[in-house]
């Protein structure tokens, strides 16, 4: 039996992940460690709260004790670390709280694999630890920074990033890599391009564009729209992470993306044709501070070396994607409103 610590298990890509394992795997146990920010909504895995190989635990990363607790209580041999605050525009405007949870947490997080699974953890020079142990990081390929016109992120690039998440993400990346370096523990990093797909905060820009367009409000977009990001369905991120966790190699750096560049404009008039409303809808609105311009990954590395592929096409995924939002328009409101942290305060007595 695996026992896999997911934190920030209850935000979209984690809750996704914790789907995509329980139904891959009868022989794990998950242990979901999140703090319920706004972003975590317990509702997002109500169909797996009942399954024996599934415990939530009310925690913070940056909470020391709590993090050892769950060690100690689950034998925990494998960590996939998605607890983060992931939203860029909010970094902009709030930047402490990206470095607290974004930066130390990682830091406590680390710090407790290495004297947990340490073979001698008196010793400070251990660099052995027992079998099978592994710490997956789920860095973002904002670590680059931004491109111009041409070329692609590959994992070698130079890590330049523009925006308090991003400098705040590439701490992390680069802490987790010091801990492999200084200590031998076995991590593994992976830079993802943008997801998106079921039970992502409306906050971002798919899901935000296709509620708007549903209550037929504006839809903000950035500076002149011509950004690009390289779209990648959340589930191919799920698989590709447990490949990396399957056949990766320790220390090892994975860049993941689909080779689906496309420009902003272009995602909301696709969204608005889908929903069937009309163009006016759209205002170009003042552009986010430092906002990079063009993402773009080679993932070469995961595909020749892992065998790893997307599954996903953009036109399948996004088809299903608004489909589900069509379907779950009480999920959205109930996470917009926040409805659904009097909820989970009357369910354990306590605010998130
Ligand atoms: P999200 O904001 O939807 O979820 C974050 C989760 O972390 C929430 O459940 C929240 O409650 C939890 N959390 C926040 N602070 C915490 C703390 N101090 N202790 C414990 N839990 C805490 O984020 P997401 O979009 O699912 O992203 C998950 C991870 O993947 C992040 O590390 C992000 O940087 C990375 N990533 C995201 C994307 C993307 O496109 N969304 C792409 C590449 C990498
Ligand atoms: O690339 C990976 C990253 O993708 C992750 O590390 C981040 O956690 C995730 O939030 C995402 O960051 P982005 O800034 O690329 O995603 P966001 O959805 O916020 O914005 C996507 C693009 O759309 C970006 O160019 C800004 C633009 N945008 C966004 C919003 C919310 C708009 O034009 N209007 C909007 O209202």
């Amino acid at each position: 039996m695996k026992n896999i610590l997911v934190t920030g298990g209850a935000g979209f890509i984690g809750s996704n992940f914790i789907h995509y394992i329980l139904e891959k795997y009868d022989d794990v146990h998950v242990v979901n460690f999140d703090a319920l920010t706004y972003a975590g909504n317990l509702g997002n895995l109500l169909d797996v709260q009942d399954d024996p190989r599934y415990t939530f635990v009310h925690a913070d990363v940056r909470d020391r004790d709590a993090v050892d607790a769950v060690f100690e209580a689950h034998e925990i041999d494998t960590v996939v670390h998605f607890a983060a605050e992931s939203h860029v525009d909010l970094s902009i405007t709030d930047p402490q709280i990206f470095l607290s949870t974004n930066i130390l947490g990682t830091g406590v997080l680390l710090d407790a694999a290495k004297r947990h699974w340490s073979d001698a953890p008196e010793d400070k020079y251990c660099r052995t630890y027992r079998p099978g142990v592994k710490y997956l990081q789920v860095s973002t390929d904002e670590v680059y920074g931004a491109l111009g016109k041409d070329g692609l992120f590959t994992e070698t690039s130079p890590l330049l990033p523009n925006s308090p998440y991003s400098a705040s993400k590439t701490s992390a990346d680069l802490l987790t890599r010091a801990y492999g370096e200084t200590y031998g523990l076995p991590v593994q990093i992976t830079r993802c391009s943008n997801n998106y797909g079921p039970y992502q905060f409306p906050e971002k820009l798919i899901p935000l564009m296709i509620r708007n367009s549903l209550l037929d409000i504006p839809l903000p977009v950035y500076g002149d729209g011509m950004q690009i990001r390289d779209w990648l369905h959340v589930s191919d991120h799920c698989s590709a992470i447990d490949t990396v966790l399957r056949k990766g190699t320790p220390g090892r750096v994975y860049n993941i993306g689909g080779n689906n560049e496309r420009a902003n404009i272009d995602i909301v008039r696709l969204i608005l044709k889908a929903v069937g409303k009309d163009e006016s809808l759209i205002r170009y609105v003042r552009d986010r501070p430092g906002h990079d311009r063009r993402y773009a990954i080679d993932n070469t590395r995961i595909t020749t070396e892992l065998g790893w592929a997307p599954r996903c096409t953009f036109e399948q995924g996004m088809r299903e994607t608004v489909q589900w939002y069509l379907d779950h328009s009480e999920w959205v409101e109930q996470v917009v409103s926040g409805a659904y942290r009097d909820y989970y305060r009357d369910m354990y007595g306590t605010a998130q």
